[in-house]
């Protein structure tokens, strides 16, 4: 992830302002929080799937529970694991918001758009030797690039669901959206996935220090 680096005296160009640090991180946890609630959502609480339980439980104390009441108690559920989802959801939107005014207001180089061109531009440019590293750097730009597409489909069609059911207009493209917004979930869990392990190897292998760069900003800079 960073171009060359010698052992003797390691040289990082990564420069992560504190704004994007505190996206970075804020961003991270909202996104890996609404990954667990659709987790308790769909695979480990399953209040649709509990009925049965609540109807054995309360035959085995006497009493008697009818699969309408069953269905009632799960919606509560439901409904309470959605309210998690809606409320980080609502704050990833904000986060969002952040990322997009810092794209409008930070210096020229900071901005992504520029820190992409500029990899393209040392990928097009770069000697036969140096063009391995300049490809892996443009690649990475570009999934980064790829993430920011995703994030917003997921915030966008994410407000769209959340106020489905008090719009006409969204409630008629409910579904499409609904459709988009779990798809989409599928390509978030890809990148992070991937970057995970991609800024974890970099790290132990030629990259030292990049994820405590991300934290405290700081990088040795080449002449
Ligand atoms: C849901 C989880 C995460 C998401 C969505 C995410 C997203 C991103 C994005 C979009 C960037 C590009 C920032 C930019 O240059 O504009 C980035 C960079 C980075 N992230 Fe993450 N991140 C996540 C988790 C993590 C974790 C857990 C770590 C540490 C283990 C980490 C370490 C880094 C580092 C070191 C960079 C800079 C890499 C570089 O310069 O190419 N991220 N992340
Ligand atoms: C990485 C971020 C997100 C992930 C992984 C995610 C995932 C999901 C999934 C899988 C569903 C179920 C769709 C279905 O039933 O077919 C869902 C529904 C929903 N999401 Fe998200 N979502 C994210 C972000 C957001 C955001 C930013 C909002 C905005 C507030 C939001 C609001 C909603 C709403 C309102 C629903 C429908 C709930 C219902 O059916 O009652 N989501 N989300």
């Amino acid at each position: 992830m960073s171009p060359t680096s010698s052992p003797a005296e390691p040289i990082s160009t990564h420069d992560y302002s504190a704004p994007l640090r505190v996206w970075h991180w804020g961003n991270a946890l909202l996104v890996l929080g609404q990954l667990v609630t659709i987790l308790f959502i769909k695979i480990i609480v399953k209040p649709k799937a509990l009925v049965p339980e609540f109807q054995a439980a309360a035959a085995r104390a006497g009493g008697d529970l009818t699969k309408e009441q069953g269905m009632n108690i799960a919606r509560l559920m439901s409904e309470r694991l959605w309210d998690w989802h809606i409320g980080i959801g609502l704050a990833l939107a904000a986060f969002w918001l952040y990322w997009l005014v810092l794209q409008l207001t930070a210096p020229a180089g900071q901005r992504f758009g520029a820190r992409l061109r500029a990899a393209a531009q040392r990928y097009r440019l770069a000697p036969p030797a140096a063009r391995p590293d300049a490809q892996h750097t443009l690649l990475v730009k570009l999934s980064y690039l790829a993430f920011y597409l995703f994030i917003s489909v997921m915030v966008l069609t994410g407000l769209a669901l959340t106020w489905a059911d008090d719009v006409a207009w969204l409630h008629g493209i409910e579904h499409k959206v609904k459709e988009i917004h779990n798809v989409t979930m599928y390509l978030v869990i890809a990148f992070v996935a991937t970057h995970i392990v991609g800024v974890v190897w970099s790290e132990i292998t030629k990259d030292r220090g990049l994820i405590s760069r991300m934290v405290s900003g700081e990088a040795r800079k080449s002449s």
